[in-house]
């Protein structure tokens, strides 16, 4: 294979100290990603002067405010994200998941839910979307606010602005473009006001313990296990499962089945689990 000269290399023990750190801390398994590590931070290094990965690290680890590793995780997460992915979720979320919850939380009018790994933003906000037709005209009676989480603080940070690109939108339909997005020029779309209000981003680390006060009615975490490996995966579905109220639903992405052993939620159908008390 013809390797890109321009790269920094990692010794044998940079990547293995590189690597089993952001396993550990985040659950991100890059244990066979050497090239992409030394692809995504090389300009770093080469832009902060250091000659080595262990230059670079001894830089990281020895900064006590964060900043370092926060820079850190924005260049090793992979963020990619778009609207209407896996739309079989949005379809399942209107046609059956807010029926059955509107009744089973009719008295309270309050929906707990949690798009966790959230990225740029267009999961919590298509989520949105559908509570929003789909309560229409009874929409203020309810309270459906979306925590929206991630490590990515550059993701968080574009996920707030809400500003997408025509590309963006590509599987938005007209009506959609019209209601849920505000044009702004150029190419560019805000999403509307009233959406971007019943979102909440804050950064969270999925490893660290759980510590919410109510279990959630929807968890949507797609496509972010997938870099995790099996045992990180269990784990963290138990986790999720624990912080699910009765009836609940788990929504993972398409190519993250988890097995029955694995998981005490009943399968519902690819990708959708329940919480059956
Ligand atoms: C490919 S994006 C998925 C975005 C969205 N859920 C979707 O399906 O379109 C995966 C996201 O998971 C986040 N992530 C990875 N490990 C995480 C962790 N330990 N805690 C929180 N977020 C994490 C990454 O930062 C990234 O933004």
């Amino acid at each position: 294979m013809q390797m890109d000269s321009s790269l920094i290399r990692m010794t044998d023990q940079e990547f293995a100290t590189l690597s089993g750190y952001i396993k550990e801390q985040y659950g991100i398994d890059l244990t066979k990603k050497r090239v992409l590590i030394e692809g995504r931070l090389t300009h770093e290094l080469q832009k902060r002067g250091f000659s080595s990965f262990q230059e670079y690290m001894d830089a990281v680890f020895g900064d006590k405010t964060g900043t370092e590793v926060t820079l850190l995780l924005n260049r090793l997460t992979t963020n990619l994200s778009f609207f209407m992915r896996e739309n079989e979720h949005f379809r399942y979320l209107r046609d059956e998941a807010l029926p059955f919850l509107a009744r089973a939380r009719g008295r309270t009018r309050d929906l707990r839910i949690w798009s966790a790994g959230c990225s740029t933003g267009q999961e919590p906000y298509n989520i949105a979307m559908v509570i929003d037709e789909y309560f229409g005209g009874q929409k203020s009676g309810w309270d459906t606010t979306i925590l929206a989480t991630d490590i990515s603080m550059k993701a968080l940070s574009a996920a707030q602005q809400g500003i997408y690109t025509d590309a963006d939108l590509k599987d938005v339909s007209p009506g959609w473009r019209t209601k849920y997005f505000r044009p702004l020029g150029e190419g560019r779309f805000q999403v509307a006001d009233t959406i971007r209000k019943e979102v909440i981003f804050r950064p969270f680390n999925l490893m660290d313990p759980f510590a919410f006060r109510r279990p959630f009615d929807l968890i949507f975490c797609r496509n972010v296990m997938i870099y995790f490996d099996a045992g990180t995966k269990a784990k963290l579905v138990r986790k999720f499962y624990d912080h699910t109220q009765d009836g609940g639903f788990l929504f993972i992405g398409h190519s993250e089945s988890i097995s029955s052993q694995q998981s005490p939620y009943t399968y519902i159908q690819p990708a959708i689990y329940q919480r059956r008390g």
